[in-house]
Formats: structure tokens, sequence, C-alpha cells
């Protein structure tokens, strides 16, 4: 069923240096990623791969118990303890899920109605929006260190859960904006300018505020976004780097999705927005699809022939159950032949649904040779 894509992702990832991983929750973008990475690294090439939030058992597998910041090489020994030929380099690291600044709040307040009340200023949401990108936009400055710093064939980037999975590639812009603007010099200056911009108000509702709710919400927020800025000089030059580096002809960006309407309707909305900002897409990669069941066979065939085997009751059930895998592979054929429309995509890469989780080197391996055969 799958046969006809062999090898094509293969050439179609020729020369590219920079392969980016979109696509909506749960449709598997950290496998897809970490599964293209390996079989990459196998064929023979230095490959690093950057993970967003990898599920604990997978982490392991790929040798990241601890943030680090740096890749790490897997060692050989890991893939010949496995049975697996690694005639490259295979190199691992994970970065953070940054703590939002909800979460500092949340965290801050002593109790519901302070929080509550934090949430809604106005400024603070200010603040917050700003902020929202500095997730995607740690993953891209990363990418950029990594490949101005190593000299790895290619690198395989995740991108994280978030609702608007190409976030990151206005983060840079919409976070240079705040930085110029004016909230942040409220808070990386106080007094004066606070006073100045605000008001003589400002102050004294933030006194007032600490001493009811008893956060000194406006240090707070200060020291948080002095940090900030101390991380963000010579952004300019890096932000011109980073668009730089995400239009360049050895960049792609690879869309996976399952063949789920709401993951596929996703999968549609990111490849007109790559299309608009002039990326490039090296292609579309449906995961998770579903097998034939009855494989064109009624399913009273089916049962006939299961009976001698398994008995009356259980051929029953089997056979039933075949015809449900039926309704699904139908299901993800006609949203398979939608999305291939949709996007101009004869030939999206297919990779079967697998019946076991897909935590560690056998499994990844298993998902490699699907996608690059
Ligand atoms: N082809 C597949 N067959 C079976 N399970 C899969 C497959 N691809 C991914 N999974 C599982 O689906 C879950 C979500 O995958 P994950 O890569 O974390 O998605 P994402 O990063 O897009 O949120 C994981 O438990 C993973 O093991
Ligand atoms: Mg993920």
């Amino acid at each position: 069923m799958m046969a006809s894509q062999q090898g094509e992702l293969r050439s179609r990832l020729r020369g590219k240096r920079i392969l980016i991983c979109v696509g909506a929750g749960g449709v598997g973008k950290t496998t897809t990623s970490a599964a293209l990475a390996l079989g990459l690294a196998a064929l023979g090439q230095k490959i690093a791969v950057v993970t967003i939030d990898p599920a604990k058992r997978l982490a392991s597998a790929l040798g990241l118990q601890e943030l680090s910041g740096e890749p790490r090489r897997i060692g050989a020994e890991v893939f010949a303890e496995q049975g697996l030929e690694m005639k490259g380099e295979l190199w691992a690291m994970m970065l953070d899920a940054k703590r939002t600044l909800d979460e500092i709040v949340v965290s801050l307040a002593p109790d519901e109605d302070a929080r509550e009340e934090i949430l809604s200023n106005p400024v603070y949401r200010e603040l917050s929006t700003a902020v929202a990108g500095s997730h995607e936009l740690s993953a891209i400055a990363k990418l950029y260190e990594l490949h101005e710093e190593h000299d790895f064939d290619a690198i395989v980037l995740d991108t994280p859960p978030s609702r608007n999975a190409l976030d990151f590639l206005n983060a840079p812009t919409r976070l240079l904006g705040f930085l110029e603007g004016r909230a942040l010099k409220v808070f990386l200056t106080p007094g004066g300018l606070t006073a100045r911009i605000f008001g003589r108000g400002t102050g004294l509702v933030f006194a007032i505020f600490a001493r009811v709710t008893g956060i000194d919400m406006f240090s707070e927020l200060s020291r948080f976004f002095r940090s900030l800025s101390g991380v963000l000089d010579g952004f300019g030059e890096r932000t011109r780097g980073v668009a730089a580096l995400l239009a360049d002809p050895a960049t792609t960006f690879l869309i996976v999705t399952s063949a789920e309407r709401e993951p596929a309707r996703e999968a549609v909305y990111l490849s007109e927005r790559l299309a608009a900002a002039n990326m490039q897409r090296g292609a579309l990669i449906v995961n998770r699809v579903h097998g034939v069941g009855l494989d064109g066979h009624s399913v009273g065939e089916v049962r006939e022939s299961l009976r001698p085997g398994l008995g009356e009751g259980l051929a029953r059930r089997v056979a039933a159950n075949l015809a449900d895998f039926d309704l699904l592979a139908k299901r993800d054929r006609e949203t398979i032949a939608g999305l291939s429309r949709a996007l101009s995509e004869p030939e999206p890469i297919l990779v079967p649904h697998l019946d076991e989780e897909i935590q560690d080197l056998l499994g990844l391996a298993r998902i490699a040779e699907e996608l690059l055969a």
C-alpha cells in the first residue's frame, strides 16, 4: 500500500540542511523529527535533532535525561546493542518548555482573586502576548546557533505544541517590536519613566495592589524583564540572521499531519501560511495512516475463512473488527486525497499507524524505514 513513495523523501531532502517539522498537536511531530534524524544519520550523515517536550521514555531513548542546552551524541554502542546499523552520527538535544508568564503569575499569586486581577490587567496582557513567542523564539535562536557553530550535515527541528504552529516565524519580529515598545520600558526603568508614561497613578496602583494582594508584581515583573533583556542583547542582528536562515533554499518545512479532519485542516492552513511567507515546503507527511482490514473481501468471506482456525464466535468478532478498520482506512484515503488536492501534493509521504507506542530507538527506526525506505 505504501510502496510508491519509497526513496521519494530521501531525494526531496537531498542538500537540505535545516528540516523543520510543523503540524497540529499530537500528530507525531516529535516522533517524526526524531525518526527522520535517526534515519538520515543511519544512512551516514551527521545529524542533530532538536526536540521539544519529548515524552519521558522517548527522551531517555535519545539519551536526554537532562536539559543540557547543547546537543549530545548518542554513542555508537547504543545502536549496536539494539542491532541497529548506524553509519553516521546522531546528536540530540531538547529544549526547555519555558514557563509562560501566566504560570509565573499563577505561582506568585496568593489566591484566586489576585490571580484573576493580574491576568485580566491590560498591561499584563500586553506583556504576556509579547512574551508568548519566547518559547518559539528560543527554538529558532537555538537552531541558528547550532547552524552557525557546528558542522552538522542537517539539523531537524521539532516545533512546540502551540496553537498556532507557525508562531515562531513571527516571534522575532513580535518580540523585537515589544522590546522597543513602551510596555517593557515601564518595567525596565522603575520610577521616572513609569510616572511619565502612565502618570503618577500607576505607581500608586502598583503600591496598593502590592499591599492588598501581597504581591510586588512590579518588581517581580521588572526582574523578569530585566533578565530577559539581558538574554536578548544583540537581538536585532540575530533576528535578521534567523530570518535569512528560514528563507534559505537549504531550509525546508515538513508538514506533518494525521488523516483526521482537524489536523488535516491545520495542515492546509499551515501550507498557506508557509506559501505566504515564501517558505519552502519539503513534503507533506501523513502519519498514523490506517491499513486495510478486509482487503477487498466481504465480511462473510473473511468470517468463513477465519472460522476453521478461530471458531465461530471469535471469527465473527475479528471479521467485524477488520470491517471497522476498513472504515478508518476509507476515511484516511478520502482525507489524504483531499489534502493532496488542497496542497497540490500528488505524492504525500504516508506512514502507517503502528500498534505499539513509539518510545525507543527501535520504534523510531521503524518509522524511519517508512519515511526513508
Ligand atoms: N505512526 C505511529 N503509529 C503509532 N503511534 C504513533 C505514530 N506516530 C506517533 N505515534 C504516537 O503518538 C503520540 C504523539 O506523538 P508525538 O510525536 O508526541 O506528537 P506531537 O509531537 O505532534 O505532539 C506518541 O505517543 C507517539 O508514540
Ligand atoms: Mg511534540
